[in-house]
């Protein structure tokens, strides 16, 4: 397939086991820029980022979601918040958060690198903020484990697509 961001969709899959070789700081840098060039509303860019490969930080982050094993077996996270602040309106603002992370997923397949985007941890989203010394004035939307994957393989299913599209309203042809 010639379409780079088409086969980028369709090949991403979520990563969760990684092997022991690092990240590099300028992909998390590309990833997280690849995040901020994600639509959204008024162009407010609500996000904020912070990027973790301390493995005394991982550790107590792992502790807080029974999706540790994968949080410690990461080289490397990237926690996104939404800044509260800067919040006009709150469903607009979830739904550039969610771009924002898509985006930062797809950065992640073109890089080579595998990702997940890990929501189970968001039942503890105060005890992150504490962990990682971010006030409360940032919401915890997600948290990206970044690495390079042991298997690539790995599929995933989707409903069928005419089961999706509740109805096609055409011009007559
Ligand atoms: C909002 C959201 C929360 C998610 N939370 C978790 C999580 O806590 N743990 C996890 O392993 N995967 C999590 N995922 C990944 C999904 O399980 C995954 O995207 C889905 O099963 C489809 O698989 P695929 O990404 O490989 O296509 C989350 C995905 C989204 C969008």
């Amino acid at each position: 397939m010639t379409k780079p961001v088409l086969k980028a969709i369709y090949k991403r899959r979520s990563v969760r086991e990684f092997n022991n070789e690092s990240v590099k700081i300028e992909d998390l840098r590309e990833i997280v820029k690849a995040g901020s060039w994600a639509p959204s509303g008024l162009n407010n860019q609500p996000w904020r980022f912070v990027l973790i490969t301390d493995t005394e930080t991982k550790s107590q982050l792992a502790d807080q979601t029974r999706y540790g094993h994968v949080i410690r077996g990461a080289p490397a996270l990237i926690a996104v918040f939404l800044a509260i602040e800067d919040i006009y309106n709150e469903v607009k603002d979830h739904q550039a958060t969610g771009a924002c992370i898509q985006n930062m997923l797809l950065a992640a397949e073109e890089l080579g690198l595998g990702a997940v985007w890990l929501g189970e941890i968001l039942n503890r989203k105060d005890q992150v903020n504490r962990i990682i010394e971010v006030g409360d004035d940032y919401d915890l939307m997600a948290i990206v484990a970044v690495g390079h994957p042991v298997d690539r393989s790995r599929g995933s299913k989707r409903k069928e697509l005419n089961s999706l599209i509740i109805k096609e309203i055409l011009e007559d042809s």
